[in-house]
């Protein structure tokens, strides 16, 4: 039987070959908008030609999914495929969008007797498609993320031209597309009608190198028609673009200092506006340098992602992505796993990111089958494969941006791919090639893997690595530079673990940096019973097969807020490192590839008990990158407590992506430290002794259970609690991809439903003395705890002492601590400590020091899929009050993290979504010691070892008291 068009492992039939993306002055008309549409269940071709009906069908926007606006809906799967691996072949149930629109064409187009042709161009159609001008087929085409011109001139009328396009959600293609989204079909894409006159420039290839020795830049622009340049700038006018022209005195481009040139390229028939950034790429002696210098990538792995237009974005969203990695300190973007909308690439030119472009490509979900019939390693999909790196290429090779051509994602190994670099490597020997899924990486030209631990990196920056398969192999692969395309896997809570890799890249100069999984959450914007917003994954919309939450795993929720992780990335990759200097002075490190420190103004603050008692500005000096300078301070008022001093590095004036003022960097030095370092052994004035009195034993302002020995009032204040506590609702990277996850070990051991056992409380020495043991069930290992609590006349003094029992092996708690409960009224917090964001033991580089005030709701992180969050660290003293200012304070020895929130860790825990998550009567409050770490292990590497929280003897006091206003 023939293989109907759709399950063609071919590229397609009727379009045009594929060309750089212009910005001409021929005439252009949009097919955006709203055209009329219907969902079939099925390929099956209904009557050809045009249904009398179609005017009167359903309406939908151009570029959209059609799944993201009443018809059908999405479906989310990692690496399965949601169908059967049985290529190139799909299911009957394959729903197809009909789209028809008319459109009128202006008077003035250009026709084929003026000598010229008209091109209809989609830029993206999920996944394979067929489309009809005035009835007549052009052919079909498939690869998603790529555009597909074909020829319409011949068939065009003055007037009224109506366009016909049958969408298919399942094609062959969708077997080189299973990249790790929501599966959502359509025109997601601009549709554009071009003239394309006479003598028009079809296609051009800018080469606009950078000799950074001389400061020399070499212009040639390959043109497909005889052409002239002009470059205004550099005094080039209506020159012949093959040149070479060697200009002197070139400023290059770089993702710092993204200078382009304007030109102008034209033929008798069309111009087209170039902007040219001059800048060279090279691996040479094992490192990839550009403009002669090594880079390290600060990078994210960008998804296109708008939670209610899905990967139909607009410019606005595309721009809003950039300036937010810019102002995160973010200096490079692998499109993963697809070219971007060609605008998200001018952006990137424009503002400055080093751009890893991938091809359209993943055939991940063979991994399920062995790897038998990867289209990547089968020659009947060559074609295939080949037209999409041809496709990736040829339309986005103009930009600056570009460094490195990827050919693609997780697609096995194979020769096709080889072909594919063969391709790259011909048509654009200038730039390097990358792919990850080929470890031994013999025809690319970095050597790239993603998720590898902080040791495998290290052994690679060594150049010390497991060998390759081959000698062969082996030696190519040991001389490339080494990148992670992706690591670091920004799911909920994270990632933990940044800055130990940042120093890697920092102390080997073979690791150039990395690209952290992944930019945005792709939730879905979702309403509950009762109206408020959640945001859906996989699963809420009754897939059968479907990979839940992992969908939603970037540094920005779906909303584009940044989430922790993305501000703690921020302060890890930060250009200006600000640390202690020699006696006197404060090092300011340029960790810039290229940039001095100039357009950076410094600024220093005194803070005592967090609280400004002196400011200034310190002169920094120029500092080349690589450089570091040590101004010294000035003289700094003397402060009683704890004082800090913060110096901060902000854009001293504007700069495209942020004002003046923006704060790229900041570090903190201590000036005076805490005191009393320890607290004296009473909490306070008139020590108190503990006497028995009605039901309740009283000690100070405290009230006691004398059964369990817990604490039932502070004052005024009813509390419960507190008593020790270990459980944290699992993060998911505590819970893992993997047999190893943490929290499997936890629940197996039953640390979430530790049993409390009062084994005396009674009073000792002027104290009351309450000692516990604690323990899960069916085990032998047990936590001791014992509560010595002192009293004064307004406060209690709680010295904890934790001793371990039994053989804990391996096990690791998920925290050390207390919980207690507090009227809900007692929501406003403050504290002087580390903030303002919430903070984990291996992902707190981006908190500071100081004295911060939020509500209990703006303690809380709202990751998509509910999880452990909001811990602050270190907490000097904390306060819980109510509007009024009345309430508990918290102080403690040492530092203290804490939590409060209106639910308990066993509700998080269950939650699936936000809107799960209901206020309870009470404030839930943690006061740990300590935390495991983050880590990133929903897929990488756990919580390095010494971020392990392993059970040990401990000791925390705490003084409680009751806050008052004033
Ligand atoms: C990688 C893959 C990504 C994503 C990530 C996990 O293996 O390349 O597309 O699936 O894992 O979120």
């Amino acid at each position: 039987m023939d293989l109907p068009y759709y399950e063609d492992p071919g590229p397609g039939t009727g379009f045009e070959p594929a060309r750089a993306t212009a910005r001409s002055n021929a005439p252009a008309l949009s097919l955006n908008g709203n055209w009329r549409f219907r969902l079939r269940p099925t390929a099956a071709d209904p009557a050809p030609g045009f249904d009398a009906d179609w005017e009167n069908w359903d309406e939908i926007p151009v570029p959209g999914h059609w799944q993201l606006h009443g018809h059908g809906s999405p479906a989310y799967t990692n690496v399965r495929y949601p169908f059967p691996v049985d290529p190139p072949h799909v299911p009957d149930e394959n729903p197809t969008g009909e789209y028809r629109r008319a459109f009128d064409l202006p008077e003035h187009w250009l026709w084929p007797e003026q000598g010229a042709r008209t091109l209809l161009r989609f830029e993206g159609v999920d996944s394979c498609f067929r489309v009809w001008l005035n009835g007549e087929l052009l052919g079909h085409a498939a690869g998603s993320r790529l555009a597909h011109e074909f020829e319409v001139g011949r068939l065009l009328r003055p007037g009224r031209n109506t366009v016909a396009v049958r969408v298919h959600q399942w094609s062959a293609g969708s077997y080189l597309e299973d990249q790790d989204m929501w599966w959502l079909s359509g025109i997601f894409r601009d549709v554009t009608l071009l003239a394309r006159p006479r003598a028009s420039l079809d296609d051009h290839f800018v080469h606009a190198g950078y000799e950074h020795a001389t400061g020399t830049g070499v212009l040639r622009v390959e043109t497909s028609t005889p052409a002239v340049l002009s470059v205004p700038e550099l005094g080039l006018h209506r020159v012949d673009p093959a040149g070479p022209h060697r200009v002197p005195g070139i400023q290059p481009w770089s993702a710092e200092e993204p200078r382009l040139y304007d030109a102008v390229l034209s033929t008798p028939g069309e111009t087209v506006d170039l902007r040219i950034g001059f800048r060279s790429i090279a691996v040479e002696d094992g490192l990839l340098r550009v403009n002669g210098r090594r880079i390290v990538f600060r990078g994210v792995n960008r998804h296109e992602w708008h939670p209610e237009q899905g990967r139909a974005l607009d410019r606005a969203t595309m721009l809003r992505d950039v300036l937010l990695m810019k102002r995160h300190n973010i200096n490079a973007v692998r499109t993963s796993h697809y070219p971007p909308h060609p605008d998200f690439l001018d952006l990137c030119d424009q503002y400055g990111l080093w751009v890893i472009d991938e091809c359209d490509l993943e055939t991940h979900g063979f991994e399920e089958v062995g790897w038998r019939g990867n289209p990547t390693d089968d020659p009947i999909w060559q074609e295939a494969c080949l037209d999409r790196i041809e496709r990736t290429v040829e339309r986005d090779k103009n930009h600056p941006s570009i460094l490195l051509w990827s050919l693609g994602n997780e697609s096995g190994t194979g020769q096709n791919l080889e072909a594919m670099a063969a391709w790259c490597h011909t048509r654009d020997p200038e730039r390097p090639v990358h792919y990850e899924g080929d470890w031994d990486s013999p025809y690319v030209d970095v050597y790239s893997r993603m998720y590898a631990s902080h040791e495998e990196v290290e052994a690679i920056g060594r150049r010390a690595e497991a060998p390759a398969s081959t000698p062969e192999r082996d030696a190519h692969r040991r001389a490339l530079p080494f990148i992670q395309c992706e690591y670091a896997h920004a799911m909920g809570n994270g990632p933990g673990g940044l800055t130990e890799y940042q120093d890697l890249f920092e102390r080997y100069e073979r690791l150039q940096g990395g690209f952290v999984w992944e930019w945005i959450d792709h939730g879905i914007p979702r309403h509950a019973p009762d109206g408020t917003l959640y945001h859906a994954y996989g699963g809420d919309f009754g897939e059968p097969l479907h990979d839940g939450n992992f969908i939603a795993d970037g540094l920005l929720f779906p909303d584009r807020t940044p989430s922790p992780g993305l501000v703690e990335y921020q302060k890890v990759i930060a250009p200006v490192r600000i640390t202690a200097g020699r006696p006197g002075t404060v090092r300011i490190d340029n960790r810039y590839d290229f940039r001095s420190l100039a357009h950076l103004a410094f600024t220093w603050t005194v803070e005592q008990e967090g609280i400004p008692v002196a400011h200034g500005t310190l002169a920094v000096p120029e500092t080349a990158t690589g450089e570091y300078a040590e101004p010294a301070l000035p003289q700094l008022p003397d402060t009683v407590g704890e004082s800090w001093l913060t110096v901060r590095a902000v854009l001293a004036g504007d700069q495209p992506w942020a004002e003046a003022g923006h704060e790229v960097a900041w570090g903190q030095l201590p000036v005076t430290g805490r005191t009393p370092a320890v607290p004296d052994s009473t909490p306070g004035p008139a020590p108190a002794r503990p006497r028995r009195g009605g039901t309740a034993v009283a000690l100070g302002p405290g009230r006691f259970d004398p059964a369990s020995g817990l604490l039932l009032r502070l004052g005024e204040l009813p509390v419960d609690g507190p008593r020790l506590d270990i459980w944290r609702a699992p993060t998911d990277n505590d819970r893992g991809g993997q047999e190893l996850a943490v929290a499997r070990a936890w629940l197996a051991a039953g640390l979430d439903r530790m049993r409390h056992r009062t084994v005396a409380a009674e009073p000792e020495d002027g104290a009351y003395v309450v000692r516990t043991r604690v323990a899960p069930a069916a085990t032998d290992l047990a936590l001791l705890a014992t509560y010595r609590w002192s009293g004064a006349e307004e406060s209690l003094r709680l010295d904890l002492s934790v001793e371990t029992e039994g053989d804990w092996g391996g096990l690791t708690l998920p925290r050390l601590g207390l919980r207690m409960t507090v009227p809900a009224v007692l929501d406003q917090v403050a504290w002087f400590g580390l903030g303002p964001g919430e903070s984990y033991r291996d992902s707190r580089q981006a908190a500071r020091i100081g004295r911060f005030a939020l509500d209990v709701d703006a303690l809380q992180t709202p990751y998509v899929m509910p999880q452990e969050n909001g811990n602050r660290s270190d907490a000097r003293w904390a306060t819980f009050t109510d509007t009024s200012g009345h309430g508990l304070r918290v102080e403690g020895w040492p530092g203290f993290d804490f939590t409060a929130r209106r639910w308990t860790a066993e509700d998080l825990d269950a939650a699936r979504h936000t809107t799960d998550l209901k206020p309870r009567d009470r404030l839930y409050l943690t006061l740990d010691l300590a935390h495991q770490g983050i880590g990133s292990g929903s897929c990488g590497p756990a919580a390095l070892p010494q971020h392990k929280l392993i059970p040990a003897d401990a000791l925390l006091t705490l003084h409680f008291s009751p806050e008052r206003p004033g």
